[in-house]
């Protein structure tokens, strides 16, 4: 069996990106695959972040990935800081990962700017921790959302130094990962700017649709979200962002194909559009959150599957671990 591995960052709440663009596809593949989702609660603190809230928000997500429909039966959920190997194998890697690489991510600097004054260093070197989660655990996909694509392509580059300084072609050290991106929904965008992606980091909670929003919330949502003054829905009109990102959440949440939607909404205004987009929302989102309460009753269940998690994840980390550090001449004997 493949194995496939991929984490988010426990900030705040999850919304339609990150479910469209990840979970949904973990979800989706999971029953072939041999797979560990993480609660990426180290990345959490590269932004300035609140201690009072870190574990329960990092808590609420686990929750979440098992509302979605994780299962245990082929899945493994754990938390990034219960296993130490991710930050220990970040700093052997962060010594053979070239300054101006982390400089190019879009991702740093856009999070740069809007920081200003207060970057920590964590910022800049946060691709080569997210490389150090990645290739601990030798998976063969990572799927994940459009915007993290930069830094999968960082996480191989890296694998290729790593090998090229510390191995042989014959009998490479590090696996290069492999990303899995979806065509639809990879790039979910703002409710309020169709140029832009749905992010945790908007300040206008009007931007995005939170998972856990209750049918209300999500109806002003809605209702307020930004359209056109054009009659008639259609999609990749690239002077109509906002139309064509709704038609798409509308296909996905409804599970029909592009041509069904097309044909449907060819002829409609927004006027009839908003409320069949709200409705269909509201009723795929409603299981998830149905089953986030009930997990969310029963504590000891939760902590008990990161506990479990955390044994698997740290049996396969640690070998890869002792594997990389040996290619790096760590011999002593403890
Ligand atoms: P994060 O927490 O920002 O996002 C989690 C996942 O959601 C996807 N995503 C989106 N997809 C579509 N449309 C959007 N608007 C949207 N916004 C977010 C992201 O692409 C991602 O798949 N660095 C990662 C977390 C991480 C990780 C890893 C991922 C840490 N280590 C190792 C994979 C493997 C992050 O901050 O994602």
């Amino acid at each position: 069996r493949q194995r496939v591995l991929s984490g988010i960052q426990t900030t705040g709440y999850l919304h339609l990106g990150n479910y469209l663009g990840a979970i949904r596809n973990w979800v989706e593949g999971q029953s072939q695959y041999d797979n560990y989702f993480f609660l990426a609660d180290l990345h959490a603190i590269t932004v300035p972040h609140n201690p009072e809230t870190l574990a329960a928000d990092t808590y609420t997500i686990a929750a979440l990935y098992l509302a979605c429909g994780l299962d245990l039966q082929y899945t493994t959920i754990f938390v990034q800081s219960h296993v130490p190997a991710h930050t220990e194998f970040a700093w052997l890697l962060s010594c053979i990962t070239p300054l101006n690489w982390l400089e190019d991510m879009i991702q740093f600097k856009e999070k740069a700017v809007k920081q200003g004054q207060d970057v920590g260093t964590g910022l800049l070197t946060y691709p080569v921790l997210m490389a150090s989660d990645i290739l601990l655990y030798e998976p063969d996909k990572v799927p994940v959302g459009e915007d993290q694509k930069q830094h999968l392509e960082l996480t191989r580059d890296l694998v290729d130094r790593f090998n090229h300084k510390f191995a042989t072609p014959e009998q490479p050290v590090l696996k290069r990962p492999a990303p899995l991106i979806r065509s639809e929904g990879a790039r979910v965008m703002s409710l309020t700017d169709g140029t832009r992606k749905m992010s945790k980091s908007d300040p206008s909670e009007l931007s995005r649709i939170n998972l856990l929003d209750p049918p209300e919330v999500i109806q002003n949502k809605i209702k307020r979200c930004k359209t056109d003054p054009i009659r008639g829905l259609v999609f990749g009109d690239p002077e109509r962002p906002e139309c064509n990102n709704l038609l798409t959440l509308y296909m996905i949440l409804s599970n029909q194909t592009k041509e069904a939607v097309a044909a449907e909404c060819r002829e409609m205004g927004w006027g009839q559009f908003k409320p069949l987009l709200t409705e269909t929302m509201i009723s795929a989102l409603q299981p998830i959150q149905e089953k986030y309460k009930a997990i969310m009753d029963d504590q000891g269940y939760l902590e008990s599957v990161l506990r479990s998690g955390r044994e698997k994840a740290s049996a396969i980390a640690n070998e890869t671990l002792t594997k990389a550090k040996k290619a790096m001449g760590y011999t002593l004997p403890l």
